[in-house]
């Protein structure tokens, strides 16, 4: 589509009514019945949740109270004593309701002759033997294994064996380097570790086992090492730690029946760290039941599931979206989840599409970074294929720009299927504020109105009810699928509702007068990089860790196709000459340290940095400059030295046109 034509649609506002094909048989279809739920959600709460739990999720035992809640700590356990299964409901229970040979997971390998489908009985007798297997390493109810593995089946396969021991998985995304693996290994005291000899990431494969060696001499809580063989790389397996993955699972016949352990609703299924306002990662908790009802319930409505859909999430597992909406919520709901090693780009920017085609794909859930991507290569990929399966569209991870908003309707939803942008976060285990595809007027841009349930708002500084002026997005009711604590940090939990005694997400929000919810993006010290969260501090404590650094601030920069990108100012040790030797040197340490994901896209060289006369990084001031903005800072009066500004705005200036700051 032409620039033209996308102002011109822009700017006459239209917003976008749900398609009529495929309404009638829609799980909710019209505004009229999202708004009577709603109604029946917010005068009975209890009454919507234990119907949703009941109808959507098996129950060894019932519970006896929908939510037990200590408000004073913030602390609410969904489900008070029932009693279920994470790998049952995902599994075992469709074996005996007609899906047994439906494909649960198809898999399709960064080659495209690479294709692996499991149905849910083949899904079964992997995911049995893996239990048997981890069983014998002693992994026990309980037990922390930590999932350091690309995007293979396998990984899909040890999170459900760890679901039915009742071991507590936490992932961690591969494309971490050593620090962030680090530290999240050591803060959930993992007793194994499963992995890979590599992944493939456009057809070489980057090693993970080999990162993962000198790391483990700093995690002493981790016994043994499982290695899927992926690629076929020399490894160091070391006799009395490390296994083989098929060496492993030899010893586990084909009809290996491991049995569900029967779990309290609020026993933990997982870990996910998130990048915190501190420098350390945030080990988010999710309780079985109240995730598990919550990632089914969201799955079902937000992308109106039916049985004969072929869904594909393109997020990486490591990451919250791949566990809701890749796995639990499709698995738990018997549906068909498509799983793509690869990356869109890669060896041609035409993957997704060639995929959607080949599976005949009928939701795709994918990221605005991604779109803005593909788009920018040009409508021709897109024409190459059959995209006529489509039936709805979503978009996950950042706002999404009304540009890209109207690139994927118009190429990928042949100007008809509904964009359902779906802000949600880590912290809250399933998407809260999403349009409903046949019930939802779009507007492009807006992820539209809290689903019902979500009793969403937002506030001023001081809480008070702000209307479109814009302020803090806050939850002020509990819901299933909110974290259950932060594992080893009940500090860090508390305050995510201490300051407005109500969950606050971190984001800045507006809603508009017809009551959309437009997000407006972090408002904390996180960077959003082509939807993936990053801690500012997390950066600034890697470079300040060089013995050449004095003080370093990190801040967003806007950024074209990332959305957002890393800015670094950063002051040397007296004596340290400005140069880019050491320039390209601080961005090799934070790409070593955190990952390629988090390494500045600037780093600027300052003599000093703008402070409070008690000595406090104005950062608000910082991030204006790295957005291009050099004047209007607001009230300066705090400032202890005004013409330090003067000469940060100089450098920035000159880096930004290929000159060094001075
Ligand atoms: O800033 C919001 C942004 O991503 C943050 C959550 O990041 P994470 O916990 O990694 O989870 C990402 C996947 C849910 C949010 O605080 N975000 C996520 N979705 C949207 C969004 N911003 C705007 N619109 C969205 N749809």
């Amino acid at each position: 589509m032409s620039q033209e034509r996308i102002t011109t649609l822009l700017t006459e506002q239209r917003s976008y009514v749900p398609p009529v094909h495929g309404k009638s048989t829609a799980w909710i279809r019209s505004h009229e019945e999202y708004e009577a739920i709603c109604r029946k959600a917010q005068e009975d709460p209890d009454g919507f949740w234990g119907t949703r739990a009941q109808q959507l999720l098996h129950w060894f035992r019932p519970w006896n109270q929908v939510l037990k809640s200590d408000p004073e700590a913030y602390k609410y356990e969904w489900f008070a004593g029932g009693r279920l299964n994470a790998a049952f409901n995902c599994i075992d229970r469709h074996l005996i309701s007609g899906r047994r040979n439906k494909a649960a997971l198809i898999w399709q390998g960064e080659r495209e002759s690479e294709v692996r489908c499991y149905t849910y009985q083949m899904l079964y007798t992997e995911v049995c033997r893996i239990a048997s297997a981890l069983s014998s390493l002693r992994v026990r109810k309980g037990d922390r294994v930590a999932l350091y593995m690309p995007m293979i089946p396998e990984l899909i396969i040890a999170m459900l064996a760890c679901a039915r021991i009742g071991a507590i998985h936490t992932t961690i995304f591969s494309g971490y380097a050593e620090g962030g693996v680090r530290s999240r290994i050591q803060d959930s005291k993992a007793k194994v570790v499963i992995t890979a000899d590599a992944a493939m990431r456009a057809g070489k494969p980057k090693p993970l086992k080999a990162n993962l060696d000198p790391i483990l001499e700093k995690c002493p809580s981790v016994a043994h090492v499982v290695v899927v063989n992926r690629a076929n790389q020399e490894v160091n397996m070391d006799r009395r730690r490390d296994i083989w993955w098929h060496d492993l699972l030899d010893d586990f016949t084909l009809d290996a029946d491991f049995p569900c352990e029967s779990m309290d609703a609020n026993d933990t299924l997982f870990l996910l760290h998130t990048s915190g306002s501190t420098g350390k990662p945030t080990g988010v908790m999710h309780a079985t039941g109240g995730y598990l009802t919550y990632a089914a319930h969201t799955t079902q409505w937000v992308f109106d599931m039916r049985d004969d859909d072929v869904y594909w999430c393109t997020a990486d597992v490591g990451w919250i979206t791949g566990h809701t909406y890749m796995v639990y919520g499709p698995l738990a709901l018997g549906a068909t989840t498509v799983m793509f090693e690869g990356v869109p780009n890669w060896p041609k920017p035409d993957r997704y599409w060639s995929i959607v085609e080949k599976f005949r794909v009928n939701i795709l859930y994918t990221a605005p970074t991604v779109i803005r991507s593909l788009m920018r290569v040009g409508e021709a990929w897109t024409e190459r294929y059959d995209l006529s399966s489509l039936r709805i569209l979503g978009s996950v991870g950042e706002p999404i720009n009304p540009e890209a908003w109207m690139w994927y309707r118009t190429h990928i939803g042949r100007d008809e299927l509904p964009v359902i942008d779906t802000w949600w976060q880590t912290e809250t285990g399933g998407a809260m504020i999403a349009a409903l595809p046949y019930a939802t007027k779009l507007k492009p841009g807006s992820a539209s109105f809290p689903l019902p349930g979500i009793d969403a708002a937002v506030v001023s500084g001081d809480g008070s009810e702000e209307s479109d002026e814009g302020g803090h997005l806050i939850i002020r009711r509990p819901w299933p699928g909110m974290m259950q604590g932060v594992y080893g940090n009940p500090e860090k939990y508390r305050s995510y509702f201490e300051r407005f005694g109500a969950y606050q997400s971190g984001d800045g929000a507006r809603v508009d007068e017809d009551g959309y919810f437009w997000i407006l993006g972090r408002i904390d010290d996180s960077i959003n990089v082509s939807g993936h969260r990053l801690s500012t501090s997390e950066i600034e404590s890697v470079l300040a860790a060089h013995p050449q650094v004095a003080e370093a601030a990190v801040v967003p920069m806007p950024h074209d196709l990332k959305g957002e990108s890393i800015y670094a100012y950063v002051t040397l040790v007296d004596d340290a000459p400005w140069s880019e030797a050491l320039r390209k040197e601080l961005r090799d340490v934070v790409r070593r340290d955190i990952g390629p994901l988090a390494t500045p896209e600037i780093i600027q060289f300052v003599g000093s940095m703008p402070k409070t006369c008690s000595g406090k990084i104005i950062r608000r001031m910082l991030r204006k400059v790295a957005a291009g903005v050099y004047e209007d800072f607001g009230d300066v009066t705090t400032l202890a030295h005004p013409e330090v500004m003067d000469a940060i705005i100089a450098g920035c200036r000159n880096l930004k046109e290929g000159r060094p700051e001075r």
